[in-house]
């Protein structure tokens, strides 16, 4: 018998998935994955071993071998490690690797919150919960362009809006697993949300959810 509640949390980049699934693993108890960092540490890999993107049975052993309890944000964040990312994402048997991971990790109890691209449509497509978090795409690059500018590094808000258009659309064009909501996904536009909007939004959900097992 299956236990363990999932949350899926789907969306484009910077709609605000990273920040809602930490609050809501924290505020339940469960744990969290951010399924980005899989291919984030997937791409860094080739790229430190000076091996090429493009070749699907190199970047398919490398998805093999990660350990997802490595994974750090702070170490993945560099923007070329984020490009490199998108473009293996499109490898199927990459994919295929990384969601086998993902699933192990989903399973865990007493519950998880995955979030990523694909969670709802093809790695969970079973979870408890489904939100579809997105943003409009210039509320999203303003985001991006503020998290940089307060790292203090330089920002043109122009390249940040063309790499996030560029991004949906790969993520959303690609034949495997394309960015689109699953049937039974909530529906969350945080364009004019808060960060405790969107918790106290999600928590709703979640809490009805919980009631009805
Ligand atoms: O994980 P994802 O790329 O979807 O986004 P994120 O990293 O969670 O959020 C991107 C940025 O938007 C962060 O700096 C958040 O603090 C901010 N954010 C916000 O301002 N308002 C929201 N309702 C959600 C996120
Ligand atoms: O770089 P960004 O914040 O937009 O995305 P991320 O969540 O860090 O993920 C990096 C890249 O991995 C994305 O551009 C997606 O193409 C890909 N990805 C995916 O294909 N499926 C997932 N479940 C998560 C990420």
């Amino acid at each position: 018998t299956k236990t363990t509640f999932v949350i899926a949390i789907d969306g484009p980049a910077a709609a605000g998935k990273g920040t809602l699934s930490r609050r809501i693993a924290d505020s339940y108890g469960f744990h969290h994955l951010d399924t980005g960092l899989t291919y984030r540490a997937t791409a860094k890999a080739l790229l430190d071993a000076g091996m090429p993107l493009d070749d699907e049975a190199v970047a398919e052993q490398t998805a093999l071998d990660l350990d997802l309890a490595g994974l750090d944000r702070n170490v993945l964040s560099d923007h070329a490690i984020g490009e490199a990312a998108s473009k293996i994402a499109v490898m199927p048997a990459v994919r295929r690797a990384l969601v086998e991971a993902q699933r192990r990790f989903a399973s865990k109890e007493p519950g998880t919150v995955l979030d990523g691209r694909d969670i709802g449509t093809v790695v969970c497509p079973d979870a408890a919960v489904k939100l579809y978090v997105t943003a409009s795409p210039d509320v999203r690059a303003r985001r991006r362009f503020d998290e940089i500018a307060a790292r203090g590094e330089p920002a043109d808000y122009q390249a940040v809006f063309e790499d996030v258009k560029r991004r949906d659309a790969r993520d959303m064009g690609r034949a495997d697993s394309p960015l689109k909501p699953a049937e039974d996904a909530h529906l969350l536009d945080t364009s004019e949300m808060s960060i405790e909007a969107a918790f106290q939004a999600a928590r709703s959900v979640i809490d009805a959810a919980l009631k009805s097992r």
